[in-house]
């Protein structure tokens, strides 16, 4: 938890109110209304029903094991590959349909059939058994935007092994940090990823992490961008030379459902990020349950989530979720303003794109773009937008709506966490009455909930800790290696219930509105890093005293992330040295850590008990009337920050 409780304030309603359009509703995947109360009078077989659509190798014997809460175990007994679910079970009715209409940022197009991908990741399948790869084992991934990258996930599945997908975006630390943790025998990475017409030297950040975790014996490196780079003989091997080599037929192995299928590593409230385990049934269950409602998926739909593979919305909304439904999905490798700010507006309009699922940092930009980007696409494909990563404001959401939207399609504003695996509150477009900037209501099966500081729910209208307390398929089963931090952060605070780490707020309707994080978690353009990642990256300078960081309202990024640093003595602080530290957190983290500004201070703001005050730094970074300050230990330093941060916006982008 942050410094004191936490300040949830409600989003302001515009009153608007938008009943599902007709041509929707008519059709709708869901369009039962009795839906929620029928999955909540029987949750479990609720998700029995939902489990029942994938194809299972043996039925599971028990749907929900609690004898260990909160180490949740479902669909126990039953054995299953998620491989054969997004693959081989299509290849008979829809072989070559397409999997991904894949587009590079510079402008070339692959077009992937299922029968394809199939072949591919069977390849490479057997091409990671070569290198001694097998149930149980540990790959970590490190890519930009390419079919590689699906291809390397689906390939660890179908021999029961487990990935980990490191962001292309985090630095050669981070990467090491989180190899060495998971456990990882072998690397793919690729040898540069297009990234707004540069590259990014992915392979050279491997090169030094690589150094750093001795236990990764194998790199796998896929040519993307044809670039120089170091070559390691007897560790690395090219992708397409492993896969042109490998055998063709890859059979699947029958996983437990309980076997861990990935650890994605998300920052918390400890510099240490942390592994969240997913496993199979269970995290496919609901990632391909909500694609299929959520989005209200038909077989002629053209679906693109514009998001990166490396964060969860990639994994179960571009991978697992679209491929086990069998969907056609767009996946774009590069950045949104390449070469022109309507390079997304152009791919809707190529592909006919039917749904479109992105952030409201992305929202907000396109918006500060202008109208007339979109406006000179055809875009009248869209049916379906969702969005994701953040609270949306309004203004946003009406513009989306409006501009991407036609003024028709309802968007679908999906909440849910790395840890939740897929989504847990949002509408069901063919049932909700939308109203801008709130998610709706808990999908049929999810039981949540807002209560104060003593765990009882609070009034309607009243701001509180949002939980959930039913388990439910995709949950989280722990941290890796670290049950105890899994219990701690999760289940301490309120026995019994799932903490989320978001406010929320219940309105009259039962509609929710997340209100965003109530702990020392940062929201950086839908992007989670903690203030103490951040802080421990700039200590770790060597001029470095002390840092303190928190994020403030952005009207783009949603946060961003404004640090307060104090230099050791007699070292002198400059515009250079600023420089330095924001470039030392990209090293250390990545450049999507770099504080936006940097304040240097003589001191921080403390209580007695010699904890910064966050609180009080935010209402700096914010220009807010500071209130009391009479509880610091140090009171007179607030005056010179505030004063600092006034006339010197350090390192402001
Ligand atoms: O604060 C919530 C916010 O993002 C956090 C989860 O971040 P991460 O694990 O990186 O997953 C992001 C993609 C699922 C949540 O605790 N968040 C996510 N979606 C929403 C949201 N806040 C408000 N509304 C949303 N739709």
């Amino acid at each position: 938890m942050g410094d004191g409780s936490p300040a949830i304030d409600a989003l302001q309603h515009t009153g608007a109110t938008y009943p599902p359009p007709a041509a929707i509703a008519a059709g709708a995947v869901v369009r039962d209304p009795g839906v929620w109360e029928r999955a909540a009078a029987d949750p479990i077989a609720w998700w029995e029903e939902q489990a029942g659509h994938l194809e299972w190798s043996s039925r599971w014997t028990r749907t929900l094991d609690d004898d260990d809460a909160p180490f949740f175990r479902w669909f126990t007994g039953g054995t299953l590959n998620i491989a054969t679910n997004c693959l081989d079970r299509h290849l008979a009715e829809r072989g070559e349909r397409v999997a991904f209409h894949w587009e590079g940022e510079p402008g070339d197009r692959v077009t992937i059939t299922y029968r394809e991908l199939h072949a591919r990741v069977s390849r490479f399948a057997n091409a990671l058994r070569g290198l001694g790869v097998g149930r149980g084992g540990r790959v970590a991934i490190y890519m930009g935007m390419v079919p590689e990258l699906p291809i390397a996930m689906l390939a660890c599945a179908r021999i029961g092994a487990a990935h980990t997908v490191v962001f292309g975006g985090f630095s050669a630390q981070a990467l090491c940090d989180r190899m060495i943790d998971f456990g990882a025998t072998v690397l793919v990475t690729q040898d540069e990823a297009w990234r707004a017409g540069k590259t990014i030297a992915l392979k050279a950040s491997a090169d030094q992490a690589l150094a750093g975790a001795p236990g990764v014996a194998h790199a796998v490196v896929c040519r993307r961008t044809g670039g120089d780079i170091n070559w390691v003989e007897g560790r690395d091997a090219w992708f397409h030379d492993l896969e042109q080599a490998a055998d063709p037929d890859c059979p699947a192995e029958p996983m437990d459902a309980e076997q861990m299928l990935f650890a994605l590593y998300t920052s918390g409230t400890t510099g240490k990020p942390k592994g969240i385990v997913h496993t199979t049934g269970g995290y496919l269950t609901g990632a391909a349950s909500t694609h299929r409602m959520v989005f209200d998926l038909h077989d002629d739909d053209i679906y693109w989530c514009a998001a990166d593979i490396g964060w969860v919305t990639g994994h179960s909304y571009i991978v697992y979720g679209p491929l086990a439904n069998g969907a056609t999905s767009v996946m774009y490798e590069g950045g949104p303003g390449f070469p022109a700010q309507d390079r997304l507006w152009q791919i809707v309009e190529r592909y006919r794109v039917s749904i479109l699922y992105t952030a409201p940092t992305a929202i907000r930009t396109f918006m500060k773009w202008g109208d007339a980007l979109p406006a000179g696409h055809d875009l009248s494909s869209i049916r379906i937008l969702g969005s994701v990563g953040e609270p949306i404001n309004p203004e946003a959401w009406e513009w989306y709506r409006q501009s991407i939207g036609g003024g028709q399609a309802p968007v679908v504003d999906t909440w849910w966490q790395t840890e939740t695996g897929s989504m847990m509150i949002s509408p069901l477009p063919g049932l909700n009455t939308l109203k801008p900037g709130s998610a709706s209501r808990p999908l049929p099966g999810i039981s949540a909930r807002v209560v104060g500081e003593d765990g009882q729910d609070v009034p309607d209208g009243q701001g509180g800790y949002l939980v959930i307390d039913r388990p439910w398929p995709s949950m989280l089963r722990t941290l890796l290696g670290d049950d105890q931090r899994y219990v701690d952060t999760y289940w301490s605070r309120f026995p019994g219930l799932y903490l989320a780490g978001d406010g929320c707020r219940i309105d009259d309707d039962g509609d929710f509105w997340l209100l965003g994080r109530i702990d020392d978690v940062m929201n950086v353009s839908g992007h989670r890093l903690s203030t103490i990642e951040v802080e421990s990256a700039l200590v770790d300078h060597p001029a470095v005293a002390e840092a303190a960081v928190v994020g403030r309202a952005d009207p783009i990024t949603g946060e961003a992330i404004a640090a307060f640093v104090t230099l050791r003595d007699g070292v002198h602080g400059d515009e250079a040295l600023i420089a330095a530290l924001r470039e030392h957190v990209a090293q250390q983290i990545g450049p999507i850590a770099k504080p936006a500004s940097i304040v240097l201070t003589p001191d921080l703001p403390k209580t007695r008990s010699g904890k910064i005050m966050r609180r009080l730094l935010r209402d700096v970074s914010e220009h807010r009337q500071l209130g009391d300050v009479t509880t610091l230990a140090n009171e007179e330093v607030v005056g010179e920050i505030a004063a600092q941060a006034a006339t010197n916006p350090h390192g402001e982008d």
